[in-house]
Protein backbone atom coordinates (compact mmCIF):
# COMPACT_ATOMS: atom_id res chain seq x y z
CA UNK A 1 0.00 0.00 0.00
CA UNK A 2 1.20 3.62 -0.57
CA UNK A 3 1.80 5.68 2.56
CA UNK A 4 -1.26 8.05 2.28
CA UNK A 5 -4.14 8.44 4.80
CA UNK A 6 -4.40 7.86 8.40
CA UNK A 7 -2.62 5.01 10.39
CA UNK A 8 -3.63 4.58 13.91
CA UNK A 9 -1.53 2.77 16.77
CA UNK A 10 -2.93 1.57 20.06
CA UNK A 11 0.23 1.43 22.97
CA UNK A 12 1.83 3.96 21.68
CA UNK A 13 3.57 5.49 24.88
CA UNK A 14 6.22 3.41 24.89
CA UNK A 15 8.13 0.12 23.69
CA UNK A 16 6.83 -0.96 19.81
CA UNK A 17 4.15 0.85 19.48
CA UNK A 18 5.62 4.09 19.83
CA UNK A 19 8.82 2.87 17.77
CA UNK A 20 5.95 1.60 14.90
CA UNK A 21 4.46 5.00 15.32
CA UNK A 22 7.23 6.94 14.31
CA UNK A 23 7.87 4.08 11.44
CA UNK A 24 4.92 5.12 9.89
CA UNK A 25 5.24 8.52 10.47
CA UNK A 26 8.65 8.50 8.62
CA UNK A 27 7.14 6.46 6.02
CA UNK A 28 3.92 9.70 5.38
CA UNK A 29 1.39 8.01 7.18
CA UNK A 30 -0.93 10.85 8.86
CA UNK A 31 0.09 9.03 12.38
CA UNK A 32 -2.34 9.27 15.26
CA UNK A 33 -0.26 7.48 18.21
CA UNK A 34 -2.69 6.77 20.84
CA UNK A 35 -1.75 5.95 24.68
CA UNK A 36 -3.99 5.76 28.16
CA UNK A 37 -1.30 8.96 29.07
CA UNK A 38 -1.12 11.66 26.90
CA UNK A 39 2.16 13.09 28.30
CA UNK A 40 3.98 10.54 27.38
CA UNK A 41 3.77 11.28 24.46
CA UNK A 42 4.64 15.11 24.38
CA UNK A 43 7.73 14.59 22.61
CA UNK A 44 6.00 12.55 19.49
CA UNK A 45 5.80 14.03 15.62
CA UNK A 46 2.51 13.45 15.02
CA UNK A 47 -0.92 13.41 16.89
CA UNK A 48 -1.35 12.13 19.94
CA UNK A 49 -4.62 11.28 21.49
CA UNK A 50 -5.92 9.39 24.66
CA UNK A 51 -7.21 5.75 23.80
CA UNK A 52 -6.83 3.12 26.79
CA UNK A 53 -8.11 -0.54 25.17
CA UNK A 54 -10.04 -1.49 27.70
CA UNK A 55 -12.18 1.80 27.93
CA UNK A 56 -15.08 2.04 25.40
CA UNK A 57 -15.82 5.95 25.58
CA UNK A 58 -12.47 6.49 25.13
CA UNK A 59 -12.43 4.73 21.95
CA UNK A 60 -12.33 6.95 18.89
CA UNK A 61 -10.78 6.45 15.33
CA UNK A 62 -10.74 9.06 12.57
CA UNK A 63 -12.56 9.09 9.54
CA UNK A 64 -9.83 8.17 6.60
CA UNK A 65 -8.53 5.49 8.40
CA UNK A 66 -6.47 3.26 6.79
CA UNK A 67 -3.89 1.61 9.14
CA UNK A 68 -5.41 0.11 12.62
CA UNK A 69 -1.92 -1.70 14.87
CA UNK A 70 -3.44 -3.60 17.42
CA UNK A 71 -0.24 -3.22 19.68
CA UNK A 72 -1.17 -2.55 23.44
CA UNK A 73 -0.77 -5.43 25.70
CA UNK A 74 0.33 -6.71 29.15
CA UNK A 75 1.66 -9.50 31.05
CA UNK A 76 1.37 -10.68 34.13
CA UNK A 77 3.48 -12.51 36.74
CA UNK A 78 3.97 -15.95 35.60
CA UNK A 79 2.80 -18.54 37.80
CA UNK A 80 1.94 -22.09 37.06
CA UNK A 81 -1.15 -23.10 35.93
CA UNK A 82 -2.70 -23.88 38.73
CA UNK A 83 -1.78 -21.12 40.88
CA UNK A 84 -2.72 -18.00 38.73
CA UNK A 85 -5.01 -15.83 39.93
CA UNK A 86 -8.51 -15.72 38.09
CA UNK A 87 -8.00 -11.91 37.48
CA UNK A 88 -4.34 -12.33 35.90
CA UNK A 89 -6.52 -14.37 33.46
CA UNK A 90 -9.24 -11.64 32.85
CA UNK A 91 -6.56 -8.90 32.78
CA UNK A 92 -4.42 -10.34 29.64
CA UNK A 93 -8.05 -10.99 28.08
CA UNK A 94 -9.44 -7.57 28.54
CA UNK A 95 -6.50 -6.31 27.05
CA UNK A 96 -4.83 -8.33 24.61
CA UNK A 97 -8.32 -9.66 23.48
CA UNK A 98 -11.33 -7.90 24.31
CA UNK A 99 -9.90 -4.66 24.41
CA UNK A 100 -8.34 -5.17 20.26
CA UNK A 101 -11.99 -6.72 19.41
CA UNK A 102 -13.92 -3.45 20.39
CA UNK A 103 -10.94 -1.30 19.05
CA UNK A 104 -11.22 -3.67 15.65
CA UNK A 105 -14.63 -3.46 15.77
CA UNK A 106 -15.15 0.54 15.22
CA UNK A 107 -12.35 0.22 12.98
CA UNK A 108 -13.92 -1.69 9.81
CA UNK A 109 -16.33 0.40 9.07
CA UNK A 110 -13.99 4.01 8.98
CA UNK A 111 -11.75 1.38 6.58
CA UNK A 112 -14.37 0.26 4.47
CA UNK A 113 -15.43 4.30 4.22
CA UNK A 114 -11.53 4.60 2.88
CA UNK A 115 -11.95 1.39 0.19
CA UNK A 116 -9.60 -0.45 2.14
CA UNK A 117 -6.63 -0.31 4.43
CA UNK A 118 -4.33 -2.81 7.12
CA UNK A 119 -4.97 -4.13 10.70
CA UNK A 120 -2.10 -4.96 11.97
CA UNK A 121 -2.48 -7.50 14.92
CA UNK A 122 0.69 -7.79 17.33
CA UNK A 123 0.94 -11.61 19.03
CA UNK A 124 3.58 -13.08 19.90
CA UNK A 125 6.74 -15.44 18.84
CA UNK A 126 5.92 -17.61 21.95
CA UNK A 127 3.09 -18.98 20.06
CA UNK A 128 5.51 -21.23 18.45
CA UNK A 129 6.50 -22.77 21.80
CA UNK A 130 5.08 -24.22 24.61
CA UNK A 131 6.33 -21.73 27.78
CA UNK A 132 5.53 -23.35 31.03
CA UNK A 133 3.59 -20.30 33.06
CA UNK A 134 2.77 -18.14 29.81
CA UNK A 135 -0.51 -19.95 29.57
CA UNK A 136 -2.77 -16.76 30.36
CA UNK A 137 -0.58 -14.70 28.06
CA UNK A 138 -0.03 -17.36 24.94
CA UNK A 139 -4.06 -18.33 25.56
CA UNK A 140 -4.71 -14.09 25.07
CA UNK A 141 -2.23 -14.42 22.34
CA UNK A 142 -3.62 -17.46 20.54
CA UNK A 143 -7.50 -16.17 20.37
CA UNK A 144 -5.77 -12.72 18.94
CA UNK A 145 -4.03 -15.21 15.89
CA UNK A 146 -7.64 -17.03 15.56
CA UNK A 147 -9.79 -14.26 15.23
CA UNK A 148 -7.49 -12.77 12.78
CA UNK A 149 -7.78 -15.72 10.00
CA UNK A 150 -11.10 -16.00 9.84
CA UNK A 151 -11.12 -11.25 10.18
CA UNK A 152 -8.45 -12.04 7.14
CA UNK A 153 -11.06 -13.77 4.99
CA UNK A 154 -13.81 -11.81 6.17
CA UNK A 155 -12.15 -8.59 5.13
CA UNK A 156 -10.82 -9.25 2.05
CA UNK A 157 -13.69 -8.77 -0.06
CA UNK A 158 -13.37 -5.16 0.89
CA UNK A 159 -9.91 -4.42 0.38
CA UNK A 160 -8.51 -5.04 4.33
CA UNK A 161 -6.07 -7.16 4.63
CA UNK A 162 -5.70 -8.67 8.22
CA UNK A 163 -1.72 -9.04 8.91
CA UNK A 164 -0.25 -10.49 12.34
CA UNK A 165 2.90 -10.00 14.10
CA UNK A 166 4.35 -11.99 16.16
CA UNK A 167 7.36 -10.74 17.92
CA UNK A 168 10.41 -12.18 19.32
CA UNK A 169 12.56 -10.87 21.99
CA UNK A 170 12.22 -6.96 21.36
CA UNK A 171 14.20 -4.53 23.90
CA UNK A 172 11.00 -3.06 25.63
CA UNK A 173 9.77 -3.06 28.67
CA UNK A 174 7.89 -5.99 28.53
CA UNK A 175 10.89 -7.96 27.50
CA UNK A 176 12.75 -6.42 30.96
CA UNK A 177 9.72 -7.51 32.93
CA UNK A 178 10.61 -11.07 31.62
CA UNK A 179 13.74 -11.41 33.07
CA UNK A 180 12.72 -11.33 36.10
CA UNK A 181 12.87 -14.59 37.84
CA UNK A 182 9.73 -16.14 37.28
CA UNK A 183 6.97 -15.95 39.85
CA UNK A 184 6.53 -19.54 39.29
CA UNK A 185 9.88 -19.70 41.33
CA UNK A 186 7.62 -19.55 44.58
CA UNK A 187 6.15 -22.68 43.75
CA UNK A 188 8.26 -25.33 45.61
CA UNK A 189 6.71 -28.13 43.44
CA UNK A 190 7.39 -26.08 40.33
CA UNK A 191 10.82 -24.59 41.10
CA UNK A 192 13.16 -26.97 39.09
CA UNK A 193 11.48 -25.98 35.94
CA UNK A 194 10.75 -22.26 36.73
CA UNK A 195 14.63 -22.40 37.56
CA UNK A 196 15.24 -23.86 34.22
CA UNK A 197 13.11 -21.54 32.43
CA UNK A 198 14.66 -18.73 33.75
CA UNK A 199 18.12 -19.69 33.01
CA UNK A 200 16.98 -19.95 29.17
CA UNK A 201 16.13 -16.77 29.29
CA UNK A 202 19.56 -15.50 29.95
CA UNK A 203 20.75 -17.68 26.83
CA UNK A 204 18.25 -15.59 24.82
CA UNK A 205 19.89 -12.33 25.96
CA UNK A 206 22.17 -11.94 23.61
CA UNK A 207 19.66 -12.14 20.35
CA UNK A 208 17.38 -8.96 21.60
CA UNK A 209 16.49 -6.76 18.55
CA UNK A 210 16.16 -2.78 19.11
CA UNK A 211 12.33 -1.66 18.45
CA UNK A 212 13.46 0.33 15.88
CA UNK A 213 14.98 -2.62 14.01
CA UNK A 214 11.51 -4.16 14.94
CA UNK A 215 9.70 -1.08 13.78
CA UNK A 216 10.98 -1.12 10.14
CA UNK A 217 10.06 -5.04 9.60
CA UNK A 218 6.44 -4.63 11.25
CA UNK A 219 5.93 -1.43 8.50
CA UNK A 220 7.24 -3.26 5.87
CA UNK A 221 4.56 -5.77 6.62
CA UNK A 222 1.73 -3.71 6.46
CA UNK A 223 3.08 -1.97 3.45
CA UNK A 224 3.32 -5.47 1.76
CA UNK A 225 0.36 -5.99 -0.08
CA UNK A 226 0.26 -9.66 -1.83
CA UNK A 227 2.34 -10.92 1.68
CA UNK A 228 1.08 -13.60 3.83
CA UNK A 229 -1.07 -13.23 7.26
CA UNK A 230 1.77 -13.85 9.51
CA UNK A 231 5.40 -12.32 9.83
CA UNK A 232 7.97 -11.91 11.80
CA UNK A 233 9.83 -8.76 12.90
CA UNK A 234 13.26 -9.88 14.29
CA UNK A 235 15.89 -12.27 13.51
CA UNK A 236 14.38 -15.09 15.90
CA UNK A 237 10.90 -14.68 15.00
CA UNK A 238 12.01 -14.75 11.60
CA UNK A 239 13.33 -18.45 11.84
CA UNK A 240 11.11 -19.91 14.39
CA UNK A 241 8.31 -18.71 11.97
CA UNK A 242 9.83 -20.32 9.40
CA UNK A 243 10.57 -23.32 11.51
CA UNK A 244 6.91 -23.50 12.03
CA UNK A 245 6.17 -23.44 8.44
CA UNK A 246 7.83 -26.13 7.56
CA UNK A 247 7.63 -28.83 10.94
CA UNK A 248 4.44 -30.80 11.57
CA UNK A 249 3.03 -29.04 14.09
CA UNK A 250 3.28 -31.88 16.76
CA UNK A 251 6.72 -32.53 16.09
CA UNK A 252 7.76 -28.82 16.86
CA UNK A 253 5.76 -28.80 20.22
CA UNK A 254 7.38 -32.30 21.05
CA UNK A 255 11.19 -30.54 20.16
CA UNK A 256 10.30 -27.22 22.00
CA UNK A 257 8.78 -28.67 25.75
CA UNK A 258 12.34 -30.61 25.64
CA UNK A 259 14.20 -27.63 26.42
CA UNK A 260 11.96 -26.92 29.68
CA UNK A 261 11.97 -30.60 30.69
CA UNK A 262 15.79 -31.04 30.85
CA UNK A 263 16.62 -34.06 32.74
CA UNK A 264 13.29 -34.11 33.26
CA UNK A 265 12.43 -36.13 29.84
N1 LIG B 1 8.86 -6.94 23.62
C1 LIG B 1 8.76 -8.18 23.25
O1 LIG B 1 9.76 -8.91 23.29
C2 LIG B 1 7.44 -8.74 22.75
C3 LIG B 1 7.45 -10.07 22.29
C4 LIG B 1 6.25 -10.61 21.83
C5 LIG B 1 5.10 -9.84 21.77
N2 LIG B 1 5.13 -8.56 22.22
C6 LIG B 1 3.87 -7.79 22.13
O2 LIG B 1 4.14 -6.53 21.55
C7 LIG B 1 3.22 -5.55 22.02
C8 LIG B 1 3.99 -4.37 22.57
O3 LIG B 1 4.80 -4.82 23.63
P1 LIG B 1 6.04 -4.00 24.21
O4 LIG B 1 7.13 -4.98 24.38
O5 LIG B 1 6.24 -2.76 23.46
O6 LIG B 1 5.45 -3.74 25.68
P2 LIG B 1 5.59 -2.50 26.66
O7 LIG B 1 6.88 -1.83 26.49
O8 LIG B 1 5.20 -3.06 28.00
O9 LIG B 1 4.44 -1.52 26.13
C9 LIG B 1 3.10 -1.93 26.20
C10 LIG B 1 2.26 -0.81 25.65
O10 LIG B 1 0.88 -1.21 25.75
C11 LIG B 1 0.20 -0.17 26.40
N3 LIG B 1 -1.01 -0.60 27.07
C12 LIG B 1 -1.16 -1.49 28.06
N4 LIG B 1 -2.44 -1.58 28.43
C13 LIG B 1 -3.12 -0.69 27.64
C14 LIG B 1 -4.47 -0.31 27.52
N5 LIG B 1 -5.42 -0.82 28.33
N6 LIG B 1 -4.82 0.61 26.58
C15 LIG B 1 -3.88 1.16 25.77
N7 LIG B 1 -2.58 0.86 25.85
C16 LIG B 1 -2.22 -0.06 26.77
C17 LIG B 1 1.20 0.42 27.37
O11 LIG B 1 0.76 1.68 27.82
P3 LIG B 1 1.17 2.31 29.26
O12 LIG B 1 2.47 3.05 29.02
O13 LIG B 1 0.03 3.21 29.58
O14 LIG B 1 1.31 1.18 30.21
C18 LIG B 1 2.41 0.47 26.45
O15 LIG B 1 2.33 1.56 25.57
C19 LIG B 1 2.37 -6.26 23.08
O16 LIG B 1 1.15 -6.65 22.52
C20 LIG B 1 3.20 -7.47 23.45
O17 LIG B 1 2.42 -8.53 23.94
C21 LIG B 1 6.27 -7.99 22.72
Amino acid sequence: MDATGVAVVTGASRGIGRAVARELAARGFDTVATMRDVSAGEDLPMRVERLDVTDPSSIRLPDGLRVLVNNAGVERPHHPFEATPADDWRAMFETNVFGLIEVTKRAIPLMRASGGGVICNVTSSSLFAPVPFYSPYRASKAAVSALGESLRTELAPFGIRLVEIMPGPIETDMLAGSEEPPAALDHEAYRPMAQRSHDLRGNVKGSYTPVAEAAVAIVDAICDDDGPLRYGCDPMSVGLLEMWRTTPDEDLMTMMSQGWLGSWS
